[in-house]
């Protein structure tokens, strides 16, 4: 029977909040390394995760060959561009441990369109998944971030990307202020996910956060990734879980940081 188990847990500390993933991304890579040989994991930009992944940085004793990174989803902008996700992930990640480079996959933002970037991630994730036309990709583990609008990846609401469900990547027209287009996982592909978590922090993400974990928002972005048959998390410092009823799980001092893409 499958069923989801959703989890909110708030930490006062953003160091903290980052042990825990670490944490959990230990537990859960040596599980799919025993069970499947590798890893999979789809990393999200923004700037909430840059403290993880510069703690993730530090730990070179993974076994980093059995880890492949994907992108939830990136920015149509070259890669030695700071606005390009992967590009951020490299600088504050990947450049520092001994993973092997065919095992990191970027969105090729080359392409001479984002449609051809989306349709070739999306052949990509096909052939790493062994996955025929119709089966979805299952990631061991999503880190997505969350807009004030309450869209994750480059899922925007209202845009036709909501809603769909035949393919695994799509190109998005910009939405944001950064007025860039996008490629990002579809959220078929996010809900057959065997872990998501959704990391959240500052005062400006308190409302959409008790907005989408109440559930009563189903319309948002946010509000659709349910991993069927996964687990669902939302890591939260105080402030942005100051909305919610429930006493925070955990508890430490907050540290701010963050490369914000400047464009
Ligand atoms: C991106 C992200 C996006 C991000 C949210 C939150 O490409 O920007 O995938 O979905 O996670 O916009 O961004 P912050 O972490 O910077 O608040």
């Amino acid at each position: 029977m499958a069923y989801m188990v959703k989890e909110t847990i708030i930490f006062k500390d953003m160091d903290k909040m980052a042990e825990f993933v670490i944490g959990k991304w230990g537990e859960l890579s040596a599980k799919a390394i025993r069970d499947r040989g590798r890893f999979a994991v789809a990393l999200s930009g923004g700037k909430t995760p840059v403290p993880l992944y510069r703690k993730l940085s530090r730990k070179k004793d993974m076994p980093w060959n059995k880890v492949h990174v994907f992108l939830a989803d990136e920015r149509f902008v070259p890669y030695e561009d700071e606005c390009n996700n992967y590009f951020m992930i490299n600088e504050t990640f990947l450049s520092h441990v001994n993973i092997p480079k065919k095992n990191i996959h970027p969105v090729s933002t080359a392409e001479n369109t984002s449609l051809k970037a989306a349709q070739k991630y999306e052949h990509e994730l096909l052939s790493f998944f062994g996955s025929k036309e119709g089966m979805l990709p299952r990631f061991d583990l999503v880190l997505l971030g969350i807009g004030e609008d309450g869209h994750t990846a480059s899922i925007f609401p209202g845009d036709p990307a909501v809603k769909e469900t035949g393919r695994l990547a799509v190109a998005v027209s910009p939405r944001d202020r950064t007025n860039i287009e996008r490629i990002t996982l579809t959220l078929p592909v996010i809900n057959n996910a065997e872990n998501v978590m959704f990391l959240a922090n500052g005062k400006n993400k308190a409302a959409i956060i008790k907005k989408v974990t109440d559930g009563r928002n189903k319309n948002l972005p946010a509000g659709k990734v349910h991993p069927g048959s996964g687990n669902l998390f939302f890591l939260l410092d105080e402030s942005a879980g100051k909305m919610l009823s429930s006493k925070p799980a955990r508890s430490t001092i907050k540290k701010k940081g963050g490369t914000p893409c400047q464009k």
